[in-house]
């Protein structure tokens, strides 16, 4: 059976500041999901949340980008914000960036990762959800998980998945796409993806069955709104066990907090620290930024789960480790790289401040 999940993200106001989610959005949320579920819009759903993002994640079979899904999901947005509103909560609305819904939520400021399959005997999914970071965090982690045979061995012992992966590569700038065959092309794959700020993997597939393997949200919210709205805090799905690197080679590029854009004011590299859901509260400094995962298997579209799949124990080390690089990067202050260079901030004073010295600066002999 063929089977589409759909997860849909917007930050639509915080708890307090920017640090969480207000348990009266989730549970509002929630009910405009058991309506429509029961009026038949989709086979399964779940309210979820990481720090301050509200995430609908629905299972149907009505196909990617389907409009019908879409509006629900802007609508249910539309109507958080309202409470949201009523409650005073900070940054109400922030990512609903258009004035009305037309014909899909692309571009109109929520992230949305979706995929289409038919389902297997077992399906696996995890559904990766970041706070207070950019699209491109999804870049290295993908990277590991589908190319990288010091992550997932079996890439090197499976033989259904010795033949390797296709990366689909947005360049966001651009707007446009490329895509590369791993493991013959990583070379040319890192020049790209390693600038993650641009070059985004937007999807990843089985080389010999052409099976999608991932879907990332790769919305970019300052350049659709043409200025700094809040970050991205993008979404991600990754198929999991048979064809596709197992659980645990699915979760193992978590296990060293790397560093991402983000955090204060989406204007710094800070460390991306895997959490279980509830402690995705990002605090200190407005961070640092967090991923959470939650597991399902998939049961004829039904949703069995989530597993809160970061709580487990063996990854303390991780959150330890990011904890002192989160101490290290601060003690930079408002310099690089902890601050992001001046391209790449999202909040900048330095055109005004450059407009009132203008004046002052003179030429150097
Ligand atoms: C980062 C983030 C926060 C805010 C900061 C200022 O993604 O959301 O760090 O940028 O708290 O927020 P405002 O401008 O809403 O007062
Ligand atoms: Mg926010
Ligand atoms: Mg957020």
């Amino acid at each position: 059976m063929k089977v589409t999940l759909s997860v849909i993200k917007a930050d639509i106001g915080g708890f307090v500041g920017h640090s969480e989610s207000h348990p009266d959005i989730l549970a509002r949320a929630a009910e405009h999901l058991a309506k429509a579920k029961k009026e038949g819009l989709f086979i399964d759903c779940r309210v979820a949340k990481c720090g301050d993002d509200l995430q609908l994640i629905m299972t149907h079979q009505r196909g990617e980008d389907d409009e019908k899904i879409h509006k629900f999901a802007w609508d249910v947005f539309v109507d958080c914000t309202e409470l949201a509103k009523s409650l005073k909560l900070h940054g109400a609305g922030q990512d609903m960036l258009a004035d009305a819904f037309s014909g899909n939520v692309r571009g109109m400021g929520p992230g949305v990762a979706e995929m289409e399959f038919e389902e297997r005997g077992a399906e696996t999914v995890i559904i990766f959800m970041a706070d207070k970071t950019s699209a491109g965090a999804w870049n290295m982690p993908l990277y590991k998980m589908f190319a990288d045979p010091f992550n997932t061995i079996g890439l090197v012992i499976a033989a259904n998945m010795h033949s390797g992966f296709v990366f689909e590569v947005h360049d966001v700038k651009k707007s446009r796409k490329i895509t590369f065959n791993a493991p013959e092309e990583i070379y040319d794959l890192l020049v790209f993806i390693g600038a993650p700020s641009r070059y985004m993997v937007k999807a990843v597939y089985h080389r010999i069955t052409g099976e999608i393997a991932a879907s990332s949200s790769t919305q970019k919210l300052s350049l659709i709104a043409g200025r700094y709205v809040g970050k991205d805090d993008p979404v991600c799905i990754v198929r999991s066990q048979g064809d596709f690197p197992a659980v645990g080679e699915v979760l193992e590029p978590f296990t060293l907090p790397i560093l991402v854009e983000g955090w204060m004011r989406g204007s710094h590299h800070g460390p991306f620290m895997p959490v279980a859901v509830e402690d995705s509260t990002p605090t200190r400094f407005d961070g640092p930024p967090r991923v959470v995962a939650l597991g399902f298997q998939l049961s004829a579209g039904k949703l069995v789960g989530p597993r809160d799949m970061f709580a487990d124990k063996s990854f303390d080390p991780a959150r330890q480790q990011a904890n002192e690089v989160a101490e290290y990067m601060r003690r930079h202050g408002p310099f690089e790289p902890h601050r992001l260079p001046l391209e790449e901030m999202e909040y900048t004073t330095m055109p005004e401040v450059s407009k009132k010295l203008e004046g002052r600066f003179v030429d150097l002999e």
